[in-house]
């Protein structure tokens, strides 16, 4: 592959090491100007600032200018329903009208109406759709992404989507990190019978997944007229028994014991969160539990935004932010709107912002000892923005401010 350096870095900014950064250390960046980086066989090898060049141009492989631009990590995303048949822009009349997101649900739309069309699509139908997501994602400046399976309920369908994500890892430059997570929603038939639905995940589902080695983690949509947290919990418990990491939908509309639950399981993170409240926010600083936010899904939903500030301040939990892009709660993948809404709604500071995407969200998805900062020995991932700095990065919105993506060394 041979060298590749990229030189003229104006602001070279990152958060530095390989854990979840929690309270202050959310808002620590270190800040290099004048910098280069120098990276071999998709490794970073040498960092340096100042002007100073790591190694003569002349033995590179690819050299680029980045003009005195910002550069960072490449954005983790660590939160999305990547892979689903249809769209639902049909709600969005009948949200007008007053109809909420659990009045449609429970009406029988909603997450039904896109396991309907998920179950119809072909494994090729869903791959074209969502490597489209993936190439979009890239441009936007995201080298590494989580995504769920979660429109098929039946082990069938949901087979279908984790193989297409499995196959879309293996063809397509973004490192795609598989959650397994059937208990989504109550389908119609399984209505008063949530405790017989629970034990087949159990019992048949999370084992045929483990065995195939199709997830690494599970989740569940822990919610008023969804799961309850007595199910979560036998859920989550026997999860973990088997070996898979644990992620939560917890506290989105109704505080049901979801963060609660996140806290005393250990949970890698929990998600959402609009609605947590203080034992909540104890509990995921005590379980160390990273706090998945998703302030676009607050957007679309016109829902309040999570307390991300006293998260931070009061309780130091350690604070992600992803988009949950779906087609139901969060139709957008633009992981630059949600920096920009970190910046105005939660009133993080673009250090912590920063943090918010690279690191921290590494860290809820086991990747924090191979991407979310750069250093020596991580991944060369790291994208050029139109911005001399982050203030101008999370002030800016509607652009896509990412020149280039560069994904293990290579440019994408
Ligand atoms: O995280 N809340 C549950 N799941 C998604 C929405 C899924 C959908 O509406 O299709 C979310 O918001
Ligand atoms: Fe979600």
């Amino acid at each position: 592959m041979g060298k590749l350096l990229v030189k003229n870095i104006g602001l070279l900014q990152t958060p530095v090491g390989s854990f979840a950064h929690k309270g202050k250390q959310q808002g620590e960046n270190l800040k290099l100007k004048n910098a280069a980086i120098l990276a071999e066989d998709g490794v970073i090898i040498e960092i340096t600032s100042d002007g100073k060049l790591p190694i003569d141009e002349d033995s590179c492989h690819t050299v680029i200018d980045a003009e005195g631009k910002l550069v960072t990590p490449g954005l983790v995303e660590g939160h999305t329903h990547l892979i689903f048949g249809g769209y639902r822009q049909n709600e969005i009349p009948l949200k007008l009208k007053g109809a909420s997101y659990l009045d449609i649900l429970r009406a029988g739309g909603g997450i039904n109406d896109t396991v309907k069309k998920t179950r119809e699509a072909t494994f090729e139908e869903l791959y074209a759709k969502t490597e489209g997501f993936l190439d979009e994602m890239m441009t936007l400046g995201v080298t590494t992404c989580e995504a769920k399976s979660g429109y098929g309920i039946d082990l069938d369908t949901e087979v279908k989507l984790l193989e297409v994500l499995k196959k879309l890892n293996e063809d397509h430059p973004m490192d795609i990190v598989s959650t397994f997570m059937p208990a989504h929603v109550v389908e119609e038939k399984w209505k008063g019978k949530e405790k017989e639905f629970i034990d087949l995940c159990i019992d048949e589902m999370m084992p045929y997944v483990k065995e195939k080695n199709l997830a690494e983690f599970i989740d569940i949509f822990t919610e008023d007229s969804v799961f309850n947290a007595e199910e979560s919990e036998r859920y989550l418990k026997a999860a973990k028994s088997i070996g898979f990491g644990l992620k939560i939908h917890a506290d989105e509309i109704k505080s049901i014991g979801g963060s609660v639950l996140a806290g005393k399981l250990g949970a890698d993170s929990a998600e959402h969160l609009i609605v947590i409240e203080d034992e909540g926010m104890e509990a995921l600083a005590d379980g160390d539990v990273v706090a998945m936010t998703l302030p676009g899904t607050s957007f679309y939903l016109g829902a309040t935004f999570a307390p991300v500030r006293r998260m931070i301040d009061e309780f130091g939990v350690a604070v992600a932010m992803a988009s949950d892009f779906n087609p139901g709660s969060c139709p957008s993948l633009n992981l630059q709107f949600v920096m920009n809404l970190g910046y105005l709604k939660y009133r993080m500071t673009p250090e912590e912002i920063l943090t918010a995407v690279t690191i921290n969200p590494a860290c809820g998805i086991n990747r924090g000892d191979k991407v979310g900062t750069l250093e020596v020995g991580k991944q060369a991932d790291f994208v050029i923005w139109d911005a001399p700095d982050m203030e101008m990065l999370c002030y800016r919105f509607g652009s896509n401010l990412a020149i280039q993506t560069i994904k293990k060394g290579i440019l994408v």
